[in-house]
């Protein structure tokens, strides 16, 4: 019996190996499930043969009154940081001043918390967490909850290896979704979240919260008979420890690891789990030795911190934004604060239920993120920092703005102010007309449609066209004038000749974007065939919905609408589709990857002008790519591009290029 009872665990842990640690599973959960059932059924009935790092006890079973102390015999060090290149190459530079030339290990680093295990006798017998460094808490049962920390390995003497505990970013997706459904608090980000569950003297609740961990420490590697990281790494990684292999490298100065970190940078938000940086570490052990430590860090090692994504500030007020379709947004006005490099001072907070769930008062500390080119929003309030000052929002039953009563439909998160000459409304309809996407009248920005509506000139989209009317009072009025009326009126002209789908796209029907408009002017080339169309001739257009659809019908059955396309018509602004104005260009044909941060263009500028230039936009560098145009902190896809020959454009030689076909 115990033969079997020793068979069913050994298969189980390879098992849970080849799933946690390898991510290849050769067995399917069924399977899986039926083998540990039956091994819970043994060990029911053989207590004699329970062994406490039976792959059984890594649901958890353990509920503690508190955590033990346990005193580090290593101590568990912190490291140095920095900042950007300069401080990096000076790290490096000190170094090699120090010990000569060197070789240096580059690794991710994670964002969880710091832990270390303790083997002895082939068992797994002890995790602690950091603690202050000297002191951590004994957090075994919950370590043995985490499916890819090795319970059994092969390796007979006493053992150590640090590394560290973390959520991955579908676990804490998952677990903040089930709470916010349960009323429960937040959790503000994956460490937390981690930080959190360790916590937990329930080991079964740690069980539920699927952490992982990466091991990149092993004290007292010579002890093994290595002689560097790099190798020490691959020892524990044999062992069965989970090494973040792919992204552990060996370099031999500052600008090969400063490639890695702007590659690592690029890809940071699509990594199955959250990094704060990149760490830097010496790779022979004797070298390491010899620089030694001070008195919290090793010399040997740094940490290259990333920008921010995430920072604290104060929310200072709520107030609310009214929509070009009357949908009611709260905002948060926070103290200024640099998110990732740029100027943060207001941030959104989507609806009413958002504020509720996650507990936002005025005057409370919230933790702001900013990720990409996202508008930055409140992840939560810190409660802790409260004191007698926070007031709880009252959200306003009135439109700040035109004071009609605001309404919120059944299904629907937002509000809405449902006042179709509120001025909110009317000043952002009409600026959306004249936006970029629609039909990009660069000099009528929404401060200026504001002013123009406050003087009664702009009252509804069709005014745009009889702006001269007031030709006396523009140009006298303040911080205007002549030259700027004549630009005005000018790019009003020149609008007049665009394409349907601009316009399509201006008049801000319901579900009708960017996309939309141009499916619709493709398909109807002329307004009036547009307004004709029945619903179930709308519905058979391909990426029309049939909620679209009806949206559209709608639209163009009310009178309202009708009359301001006969102005538009009698103004003679163009209501054709004209087709794909595709120029003859080096780029035509070809598949362009853009990569990197582009300084003149933004993304989509530059991708339309290359679409405009004949040229096909791709998300991906393969073989099939023809050139890669990259912008500042270039990554992994330039990289690849240089592997593959790709052809490869600076944004500076783009831009020039570009010019030529204006
Ligand atoms: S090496 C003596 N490597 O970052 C070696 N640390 O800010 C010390 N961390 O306390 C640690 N990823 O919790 C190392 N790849 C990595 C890391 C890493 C995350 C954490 C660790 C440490 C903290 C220092």
């Amino acid at each position: 019996m115990e033969n079997k009872i020793l068979n069913l665990r050994e298969l189980l842990n390879k098992y849970n190996y080849e799933y946690h640690v390898l991510d290849t599973p050769t067995i399917d959960d069924i399977e899986y499930d039926s083998l540990m059932r039956q091994l819970i059924e043994l060990e029911l009935q053989n207590p004699q043969f329970d062994d406490p790092n039976s792959p059984t006890h890594r649901v958890g079973s353990t509920v503690l009154s508190q955590f033990d102390k346990v005193q580090h015999i290593i101590l568990m060090l912190s490291l140095g940081n920095v900042f950007n290149y300069d401080e990096l190459s000076d790290f490096i530079d000190k170094i090699k001043k120090e010990i000569g030339e060197c070789q240096f290990v580059a690794e991710c680093k994670i964002d969880g918390l710091a832990m270390s295990l303790t083997y002895d006798n082939n068992e797994f017998i002890q995790g602690v967490t950091r603690g202050d460094g000297t002191i951590g808490e004994n957090v075994t049962s919950n370590i043995k909850t985490v499916k890819s920390v090795p319970l059994k390995i092969d390796y007979v003497n006493t053992l150590q290896v640090r590394g560290e505990i973390f959520m991955p970013k579908k676990s804490f997706n998952k677990l903040n979704k089930i709470r916010e459904e349960n009323g429960d608090e937040l959790f503000a980000n994956c460490r937390n979240a981690a930080a959190g569950s360790i916590r937990q003297l329930n080991s079964k609740i740690c069980a539920s919260r699927n952490l992982d961990g990466f091991w990149y420490h092993l004290p007292q590697g010579e002890k093994y008979g290595i002689d560097n990281h790099y190798d020490s790494l691959m020892f524990i990684d044999k062992l069965g420890f989970k090494v973040n292999k792919k992204y552990t490298r060996l370099f031999n100065n500052v600008d090969e690891i400063w490639q890695f970190i702007m590659e690592l940078t690029e890809i940071r938000e699509e990594l199955p789990f959250d990094i704060d940086g990149v760490v830097i570490k010496v790779n022979n052990f004797k070298q390491q030795e010899k620089l030694g430590y001070t008195a919290k860090f090793p010399k040997w090692a740094v940490a290259y911190k990333f920008p921010a994504l995430q920072v604290i500030t104060k929310l200072e007020d709520i107030f609310i934004t009214v929509g070009r379709t009357g949908k009611i947004t709260p905002n948060a006005k926070l103290e200024q604060v640099f998110v990732a490099g740029t100027k943060v001072g207001f941030a959104q907070l989507h609806n009413e239920d958002i504020i509720k769930s996650k507990d936002i008062r005025i005057n409370d500390y919230v933790i702001i993120r900013k990720a990409g080119d996202i508008i930055p929003e409140v992840v939560s309030s810190i409660k802790e920092r409260r004191d007698d000052t926070q007031i709880e929002y009252v959200f306003p039953t009135h439109c700040p703005i035109c004071g009609h009563k605001i309404y919120r439909y059944e299904k629907e998160a937002h509000h809405y102010c449902i006042n179709v000459d509120c001025p909110a409304r009317v000043v952002e309809s009409i600026a959306h007309f004249a936006s970029r996407d629609a039909m990009n009248i660069d000099t009528l920005g929404i401060k200026k449609v504001e002013a123009f509506h406050n003087n009664g000139w702009l009252n509804k989209i069709e005014d745009i066209f009889s702006l001269s009317k007031y030709e006396t009072q523009i140009c006298d009025a303040p911080g205007f004038g002549k030259k700027s009326y004549n630009n005005l009126i000018e790019s009003i002209e020149i609008s007049k000749q665009n394409s349907l789908e601009k316009i399509l796209n201006g008049l801000g029907i319901k579900q009708v974007g960017d996309k939309a408009s141009k499916v619709l002017a493709k398909h109807f080339k002329n307004i009036d065939a547009l307004i004709n169309a029945e619903i179930f001739q709308l519905e058979t257009i391909r990426d029309i919905g049939s909620i679209t659809a009806v949206a559209i019908y709608d639209y163009f059955n009310e009178t309202s609408n009708l009359e301001m396309i006969q102005v538009l018509k009698d103004n003679h602004v163009n209501l054709i589709y004209l087709g794909e104005q595709v120029q003859e260009s080096v780029f035509s044909g070809k598949n362009i990857v853009l990569t990197g941060s582009l300084n003149v263009y933004n993304r989509k500028e530059a991708t339309a002008l290359l679409e405009k230039l004949g040229a096909n936009v791709v998300g991906s560098v393969s073989a099939k790519t023809s050139l890669v145009i990259y912008g500042e902190s270039a990554g992994s896809k330039l990289k690849k591009a240089n592997e593959l020959n790709i052809d490869t454009m600076s944004e500076d030689d783009f831009v020039s290029l570009v010019k030529q076909y204006d």
